[in-house]
């Protein structure tokens, strides 16, 4: 497999890709009672992370951006997470046939040295998983796989009561963690925390991601910037919400550059830390 260039922090140096976000320091900001909340997405130059998929209802992450290098580092980020945060459009995706995959760590050959760390690391086989929805229309066979897992969905106090108590018996654990029907950041991450979580992977989509760093509750984020530009007008960029003021100052962490991925276009590796909680 080709090498990445480091490019920051200096000096410049060429390593390999696998294990590259395996052995990021994840555990740096993790001690006894404090999670790490981390998130990762892949872009276009021009910001797209979605886009209607022909002869899809749902929109999916544009063939031409997404590759196997990167794919191999968002496996390596689920690798090292006791939690998965994810959106209930995923599952009604999956139910529809339309998902890019099952929820990580994937069962695939490429993945079997992932699956095998995290045994060595004392990690459950599978990270647990926690759904967002203010709907709580999450289709039952859309769980059918995660059975042995345990699946929390995040919502609002002001969330469909028999919709709540159709998820409990299906052994999903409903949580309220918000005013309305919507989960808000802090309180839903303060809940996972309270659980014993400590490495929170977040790979949900613009809404999610917005709730969270509203909040102020979202440590690390992983961009992959693929050197494409996609266009079209309907389309998911990294957030959806109101304008946030004061805008966040993720601080770069670190980056590198991959000449070889999407094709022969190249793509940018960025890690930010965002500085400590900035409140909701
Ligand atoms: N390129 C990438 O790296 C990347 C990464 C992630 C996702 N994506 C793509 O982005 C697109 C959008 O993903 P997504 O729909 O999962 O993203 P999302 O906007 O984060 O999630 C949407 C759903 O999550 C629930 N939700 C969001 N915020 C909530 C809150 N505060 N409280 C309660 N529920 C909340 C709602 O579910 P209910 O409707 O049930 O209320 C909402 O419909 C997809 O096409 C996906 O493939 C791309």
């Amino acid at each position: 497999m080709h090498d990445l260039l480091q490019l920051y922090p200096p000096p410049t140096t060429s390593l390999p890709l696998e294990r590259l976000y395996l052995e990021h320091p994840l555990h740096r900001l993790v001690d006894d009672a404090t999670a790490l909340v981390y998130s990762n997405f892949i872009t276009s130059l021009d910001g797209r992370i979605a886009l209607p998929h022909p002869g899809q209802a749902t929109h999916g992450v544009p063939a031409a951006i997404g590759n196997a290098r990167d794919w191999r580092l968002y496996q390596e980020l689920a690798a090292q997470s006791d939690l998965l945060v994810t959106s209930a459009r995923y599952f009604r995706q999956y139910a529809a046939g339309e998902a890019q995959d099952t929820l990580p760590v994937g069962n695939d050959e490429r993945f079997a040295d992932l699956r095998a760390w995290r045994l060595d690391q004392g990690l459950n086989a599978q990270p647990d998983i926690a759904v967002f929805s203010a709907s709580l229309d999450i289709p039952a066979v859309s769980l059918q796989a995660y059975r042995t897992r345990r699946v929390h969905v995040l919502t609002g106090n002001g969330a469909d009561p028999a919709r709540m108590d159709a998820l409990r018996a299906q052994d999903v654990e409903v949580h309220s963690a918000g005013a309305g029907t919507n989960a808000e950041g802090g309180q839903a991450i303060r809940l996972l925390q309270n659980m014993g979580y400590r490495r929170i992977y977040v790979i949900a989509g613009p809404s999610v991601f917005y709730t969270l760093v509203r909040a102020g509750v979202l440590q690390r984020l992983y961009l992959t910037l693929a050197h494409r530009i996609l266009g079209g007008e309907d389309f998911d960029s990294l957030t959806w919400g109101s304008e946030l003021q004061p805008a966040p100052q993720p601080r770069l962490r670190s980056l590198f550059y991959d000449a070889y991925a999407p094709d022969d276009a190249g793509q940018l590796l960025a890690c930010y830390d965002f500085p400590a909680a900035i409140g909701p």
